[in-house]
């Protein structure tokens, strides 16, 4: 089989940051305990394995004063101000590995409304990253995940609003959904903050889903980065297949299929994706 590999697939540069910041830490703080705000990432082989190396997971402020003297390392999705707040005031020694990408969002969001402005942000309501973003706001703030989300927004004439985005959002949903709120009678300003790791993964995955017989996507299950991605390829690729590692890829790829495409999430390491391109190769 042949296969033709995305150069853009796999860890982006602020994963690999918060990932490499998590295992530095685990060697050079031996005896202390090393804590993650929520999984450092959205794989479970990574994560398992850091847990193998004692660094646990806490999930929610509550857990906060469990830490005493541990590390705690934020991921690169970032965190809610009042918990970041919070991990301040309890004394907690702490890395903040929020993806600088993500930070300039806090940053935008912040000033903005501070300056009056609507804020809405345009990403899914329920992902951590956008959880975050939404708490630098000090006045109105919305999440819209679609153009028909953005369409039922009803709000009054003139409203002065600051559109940013999640930054693994969906290069093209994000204009359409931004189109919505253009066309109407509010005064807009439009931050485009999806970074562009995701845009050149995203249109690098388009294009090799148009040119390739079967198209697979390698991501964990609760990335949405990676669902994003397998979106845009099954757009494409009719025969576009979503697993988490090797283990998955049950293929049974039909006969015509020659040329096979690999993409990867954002959080998936280099070696699961070495491991599915090797096995890909050897199927006749
Ligand atoms: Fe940062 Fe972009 Fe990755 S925002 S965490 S470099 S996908």
């Amino acid at each position: 089989m042949e296969v033709i590999l995305a150069e853009h697939a796999g860890f982006c540069f602020g994963v690999t940051r918060a990932v490499d910041e998590v295992y530095k830490q685990v060697e050079e703080k031996e005896g202390r305990q090393i804590y993650t705000f929520g999984p450092i990432i959205h794989n479970e082989t990574v994560v398992s394995d850091l847990e193998k190396k004692g660094v646990k997971v806490i999930e929610s402020e509550a857990d906060l004063p469990e830490i005493g003297n541990g590390i705690l390392i934020i991921r690169s999705h970032g965190i809610r101000k009042e918990i970041h707040e919070k991990i301040e005031k309890l004394g907690i020694e702490y890395i903040d590995s929020t993806c600088p990408f993500v930070k300039r969002i806090h940053n935008i969001v912040e000033k903005e409304s501070a300056a009056g402005k609507t804020i809405i942000v345009v990403g899914s309501a329920k992902h951590p990253e956008v959880d975050g973003i939404v708490s630098y706001a000090t006045g109105p703030v919305y999440v819209v995940e679609s153009p028909e989300d953005a369409t039922k927004l009803n709000l009054p004439e003139g409203t002065e609003i600051c559109i940013v985005s999640q930054t693994t959002f969906n290069t093209n949903k994000f204009q359409e959904t931004v189109d919505k709120f253009s066309d109407s009678r509010y005064n807009v300003n439009v931050v485009n903050t999806i970074c562009s790791a995701t845009e050149e993964r995203q249109t690098e995955a388009d294009r090799i889903a148009g040119q390739v017989d079967a198209m697979i996507v390698i991501g964990g299950a609760h990335s949405s980065n990676s669902r994003k991605l397998y979106e845009i390829c099954s757009k494409k690729c009719a025969n576009t297949y979503f697993i988490q590692t090797l283990d998955d890829l049950h293929l049974e790829l039909p006969k015509a299929v020659k040329l096979v495409g690999i993409t990867a999430g954002a959080s998936t390491p280099k070696n699961i994706i070495e491991e599915v391109q090797k096995y890909v190769r050897t199927i006749i």
